[in-house]
């Protein structure tokens, strides 16, 4: 039987492990926050914004990331821009999302930490309400900026300790490196977050084994370098570390020149816990649905893939086991009826 792939990843129950709610704003929303706020924007139109959309680098997309940001003022926005991507990932069958949202860029900006938090928390509320979708949030450290101010964030945020499900790094990765953030992963893990740090996008391999034997992370954000050390390739597949691999981003950033060199199918074959993601899903012009079937087409990944890497998504997951295995089962349930005569 051939495999509607389009079909197949509609309906496959999934995890989203690696998006910053920051990134999902749409080029309409945008112009609508900065209308209600009277923050002027150098675009025009929708389409110049979607234009401006092209980047070379991992910098110079965070330039106009950090720019975009300066619409988002009030608790509503912060409610708006999360309802909206979760009410999108639930349409791609995301029963569960982790998502980053990285306060540093508001508070910096003259926006309390509460504002940005009771937002995003007041609308993962809702989404669970409404659409059954749960979610967790994980705060980003900026790793350009300097330690002392990710060890600040952690203690302002303490008052919302128990709707934090931990703490990650992102920004401007090379000359960045993870030993830079020791002591701040060393708090977090003390206080019983759990932690990922971005790594293996731009940076060397030694970053990702820093990230794992140093921070001690209980999952990769990207990954993508580690391919270059056998070794920590070993490592990582003894380990199980989830890699939350983002494959329309690195297209766009120019992690990979084409979506046909993608190290996706190789992290597969090489039993590396890969999950698929959509990191900035309104600057790289895709959500996770798109990720799935961009790989589905440029690498041939097929229905075993696939669900393999629904799976990992799962299992990957902060969730408690019981949920894990319901959604596991739902996906087990989804790839039998996908089989069925
Ligand atoms: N922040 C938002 N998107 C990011 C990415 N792809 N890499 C590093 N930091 C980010
Ligand atoms: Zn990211």
């Amino acid at each position: 039987m051939a495999l509607d792939a389009a079909r197949y990843v509609a309906g496959l129950p999934k995890a989203e492990l690696h998006m910053h709610i920051e990134g999902s704003i749409e080029p309409e929303l945008m112009f609508e926050l900065a209308a209600r706020n009277g923050v002027p924007l150098r675009w025009k139109t929708v389409e110049e914004v979607r234009q401006a959309y092209r980047f070379h680098n991992l910098q110079s997309f965070l330039d106009l990331y950090y720019d975009g940001c300066r619409v988002l003022v009030t608790e509503r926005d912060f409610h708006d821009v999360t309802r909206a991507y979760l009410r999108r990932a639930h349409a791609d069958r995301v029963r569960h999302a982790e998502m980053f949202i990285g306060p540093q860029g508001h508070t910096r900006r003259g926006v309390a930490l509460e504002t940005v938090l009771e937002g995003v928390l007041a609308a993962m509320d809702a989404a669970e309400r409404e659409d059954g979708i749960t979610s967790g949030l994980l705060l980003g450290a900026q790793r350009h900026l300097p330690e002392e101010d990710a060890l600040a964030m952690l203690e302002a945020a303490e008052p919302w300790r128990d709707r934090i499900l931990g703490y990650g790094l992102g920004g401007a990765e090379v000359g960045n490196p993870p030993s830079k953030f020791a002591r701040f992963f060393a708090a977090c893990r003390e206080r019983g977050f759990r932690v990922t740090a971005h790594a293996g996008e731009e940076g060397p391999a030694s970053y990702v084994r820093e990230s794992v034997e140093l921070l001690q992370v209980d999952r990769i954000d990207h990954g993508n370098s580690c391919l270059d050390d056998p070794a920590l390739v070993a490592e990582l597949a003894a380990r199980g570390t989830p890699l939350t691999v983002c494959p329309l981003s690195n297209l766009r950033l120019r992690v990979v020149e084409d979506m046909t060199r993608h190290p996706l199918a190789t992290m597969l074959r090489a039993g590396l816990n890969a999950t698929v993601n959509s990191d900035d899903p309104s600057y790289f012009g895709g959500y996770v649905n798109d990720n799935y079937l961009a790989c589905h087409e440029a690498l041939g990944l097929d229905i075993d893939d696939l669900t393999l890497l629904a799976r990992n998504s799962i299992r990957a997951s902060f969730l408690p086991a019981e949920r894990q295995a319901a959604l596991l089962a739902d996906i087990d349930a989804w790839r039998a009826a996908a089989e069925a005569p």
